[in-house]
């Protein structure tokens, strides 16, 4: 879809990151951009910026995990702005452990908030951006959502549900209007990675350190703003995990038993 100025955005995580970054794309193309997170005081900030930016923006602090308090705020992001024709579930988080290490409460939560948050956010808009169309929702999985790691089996797992369900909802909804993109970036530096228990320099496989460079945020909002206005519907950013997944896809067992045998 074209993004024209006085566009309706919803944009999740949107107080820091991936999502700020985002957020800031599209007040450069003069979009309103609904700004949801929990924390008040970054979002605000954000707004701030998204204002000098040439935007307009609504601060909305909600917990994508409660679903009643996230289904009103999509209403009145929808009710303040006159409708809506872009959202982007992008909040998310990610915490890494040993399967044999793991409390409950890491698979749990990463259920909770990578995939039922963007499942919520979805189903919330989705009755908007079919009345909208031609719109575009999209979700910020990752590329774990597609190649696994060690360490990573509770977030792989919340992320390809993400990309599954963003491809059954495409199969549902693209031919009436509503484009559907999945962004599956590796790392990234943004704050992620604080508090995870996961160092993406020394953590992650040794072919994914040397081959896999770091990318920053700014390019992940743009390739998301150009899958949007080109109808892409997955985005695998930077080349190099492109290639690992297509490798992964042709020959499981082989990029199993390198990902094995290399530290
Ligand atoms: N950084 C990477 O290497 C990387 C790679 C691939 C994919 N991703 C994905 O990209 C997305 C954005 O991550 P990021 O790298 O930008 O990390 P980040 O800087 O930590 O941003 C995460 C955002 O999600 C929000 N958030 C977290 N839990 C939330 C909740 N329960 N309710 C509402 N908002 C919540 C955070 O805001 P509050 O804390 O204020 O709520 C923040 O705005 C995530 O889905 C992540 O899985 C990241």
């Amino acid at each position: 879809m074209r993004i024209v100025p006085g566009t309706p955005a919803l944009v999740t995580g949107a107080s820091t990151g991936i999502g700020r970054e985002i957020a800031l794309a599209l007040a450069r193309k003069g979009c309103r951009v609904a700004l949801l997170a929990r924390n008040r005081e970054t979002l605000t900030a954000v707004a701030r910026e998204v204002e000098k930016a040439g935007g307009e923006a609504l601060v909305l602090p909600v917990d994508i995990t409660d679903e009643p308090s996230l289904g009103e705020a999509v209403r009145q992001v929808a009710g303040t702005f006159g409708g809506l024709r872009l959202v982007v579930a992008n909040a998310g988080l990610g915490r890494y452990a040993f399967v044999e290490e793991q409390t409950a409460d890491i698979p749990e939560q990463l259920i909770r908030v990578n995939y039922l948050g963007t499942v919520h956010t979805v189903r919330h808009a989705l009755p908007h951006l079919l009345a909208a169309a031609p719109s575009h929702v999209v979700a910020v999985a990752s590329s774990a959502g597609l190649i696994p790691h060690r360490l990573g089996s509770a977030y792989c797992a919340s992320k390809s549900a993400v990309i599954q369900y963003m491809a059954t909802l495409r199969l549902e909804v693209l031919d009436r209007g509503v484009g559907v993109t999945w962004v599956c970036p590796g790392a990234v530096r943004t704050p992620f990675f604080e508090g995870s228990n996961l160092d993406p320099e020394a953590d992650l496989p040794l072919l994914a350190r040397l081959l896999v460079r770091m990318l920053e945020p700014e390019e992940v909002a743009r390739a998301t703003v150009r899958a949007v206005e080109r109808n892409r519907r997955e985005v695998v950013r930077p080349f190099s995990v492109r290639f690992f997944a297509w490798t992964r896809r042709m020959s499981p067992g082989l990029a199993d038993w390198i990902n094995r045998k290399l530290p």
